[in-house]
């Protein structure tokens, strides 16, 4: 008979725990054991999860918690396109836009990305007269794999100028546009539901400011890109300039869809093409290496290991590449929306924490300003450090040599700490962190690693037992802002009826 979840836990919460330093001295081949280098399209990304307090009998029992919960079972229909995300009576697709997944959903979806490439060679070739900027509207998922694959990929992109507004916040709009010419912008409106109050706000607005700025038919420089391609065509944008996508794919596993339509502007369909490549061989890697050398769930078990026997209530991830300085936020969404839950998939109650709290950086900047706390704060907070072997600038490589050096000597420092007589200047050490090297930013690489980061959120949410793929959580305040918008505003407690009043609303 199979154990219990329960009793997995309690045996992996009594697992004698040795420290790191004793970890890596009792067994030689610790190394070989952990840290693992993945080939991605012609490249290599290596994965260090040495310096985590997993070791072989921890990676046993969590295979144990595997099988329990039916790890390998949930991943193959999750790649295999059956409708796992029960709560909404769905499916999980996003693989598909990558070319895993059922056959009719693959179909599907390189036929859509046939359809948006020719879009982008009809821009490329001046359909739209001579346009320059993308201005891309959207916010959560519609807004943030966009923005982070193009800050990214896309610096000395000569092709388009892309700004990404996601706030309601006019200031956002207006930061946008400073620098852009009506004429010369193409629009682009990227909700999944074509419903979002935030973008459709932003998107009348757009329109206003072409408009304002000379342009006849505003409408006619509007691209929609979402799963509800009827509203968006009742919203008045022309049917040839809606690329859709699947309903199944969800909102922040989306960037692989039509919402990558502005990196495929600014990165071209080749480059758009080689990032779906890259998240392919991530995907197929998740599909078949055995639990131990398989990266996404290994890192998943790091993560349930802290967040359940340890106690850790966030994790930091810290990108030691400029490039990569927008994965943190990108990483809250997917993680957080994902496994910030307090149910089971079943809807009882989930006995224990729901995703860590995700945040974290830029490196080095960060060691200047939050690593105290790491090395000396009383929180165990595990940390993860994103570098890439290659720089892509045009500066001495003394700045990439100082990068990498500070980004694993601060592994190290937290690992080995430091005895002192003085407690102020005592670092306790044993403090765990992982590593992943990428050998450059490059579309491919940036592809696995996000791919990468998907399967880990998957594993952990079917380890859990929970419900990746729903976000009930977000609806409430949307209801309440919107009586609050429609003036109901007798129905509110008194300090929200006070703040009202205040704003003068
Ligand atoms: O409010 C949360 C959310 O639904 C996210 O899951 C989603 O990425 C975002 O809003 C934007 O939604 P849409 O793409 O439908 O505008």
């Amino acid at each position: 008979m199979p154990t219990s979840a329960d009793a997995i836990w309690q045996s992996i919460a009594e697992t004698p725990r040795p420290t790191l330093t004793q970890l890596f001295a009792s067994d030689p081949d610790r190394l070989a054991m952990l840290s693992h280098r993945i080939a991605i399209c012609g490249t290599d990304m290596l994965f260090d999860l040495s310096k985590t307090h997993l070791d072989a009998g921890l990676v046993e029992l969590f295979g144990e918690l595997a099988q329990t919960m039916h790890l390998a079972g949930m991943r193959d229909q999750f790649l295999s396109g059956a409708k796992i995300n029960t709560s909404e009576d769905r499916a999980s697709e996003h693989p598909a836009e990558r070319g895993m997944g059922a056959a009719d959903a693959v179909e599907q979806a390189a036929a859509l990305h046939h359809r948006m490439a020719a879009l982008v060679e009809a821009v490329d070739e001046g359909t739209f007269g001579e346009i320059k900027h993308i201005l891309h509207i959207g916010i959560g998922g519609s807004a943030l794999g966009p923005k982070l694959v193009i800050d990214a990929l896309c610096r000395d992109s000569d092709r388009y100028d892309v700004a990404v507004v996601a706030n309601v916040d006019g200031e956002a709009l207006s930061e946008a546009v400073a620098k852009f010419d009506p004429a010369k912008t193409l629009v682009a409106i990227a909700s999944k539901t074509f419903t979002t109050t935030e973008t459709l706000m932003n998107a009348n607005s757009a329109i206003e400011w072409l408009r304002e700025g000379g342009v006849d038919d505003p409408f006619g420089q509007l691209v929609a890109l979402t799963a509800a391609p009827d509203k968006a065509a009742e919203w008045g944008i022309d049917e040839t300039r809606i690329l859709p996508f699947a309903e199944s794919v969800g909102g922040r596993y989306s960037v692989w869809s039509s919402i990558g339509f502005p990196v495929a502007m600014a990165l071209g369909n080749e480059g758009f093409a080689a990032f779906r490549a890259g998240a392919l061989a991530m995907d197929e890697h998740f599909a078949t290496a055995p639990w131990e050398r398989n990266m996404p769930v290994l890192a998943a078990f790091a993560d349930l290991y802290y967040a359940q026997a340890r106690g850790c209530q966030t994790r930091a991830v810290f990108a030691y590449d400029e490039r990569l300085r927008l994965l943190p936020s990108y990483l809250q969404q997917l993680e957080m929306e994902s496994n910030g839950k307090q149910v089971m998939r079943d809807g009882t109650a989930l006995n224990r924490p729901s995703a860590p709290i995700t945040w974290g950086g830029v490196g080095t900047d960060a060691q200047h300003a939050v690593f105290q706390l790491l090395h000396q704060g009383t929180h165990l907070v595990p940390v993860e450090f994103i570098a890439a072997r290659l720089a892509a600038h045009e500066f001495d490589e003394a700045h990439h040599q100082a990068l990498l050096t500070n980004c694993f000597a601060q592994g190290a420092a937290l690992m080995q700490g430091k005895a002192s007589e003085d407690p102020q200047r005592t670092y306790p050490g044993d403090r765990p962190s992982a590593t992943i090297l990428l050998d450059s930013v490059d579309p491919a690489s940036l592809g696995a690693l996000l791919a990468f980061y998907e399967h880990r959120t998957f594993a952990n949410a079917m380890l859990l037992g929970i419900n990746p793929f729903d976000q009930f959580g977000v609806e409430l305040g949307k209801e309440i802002a919107k009586s609050m918008d429609d003036r109901q505003s007798g129905e509110f407690d008194p300090s929200t009826s006070a703040l009202i009043e205040a704003a003068g609303l």
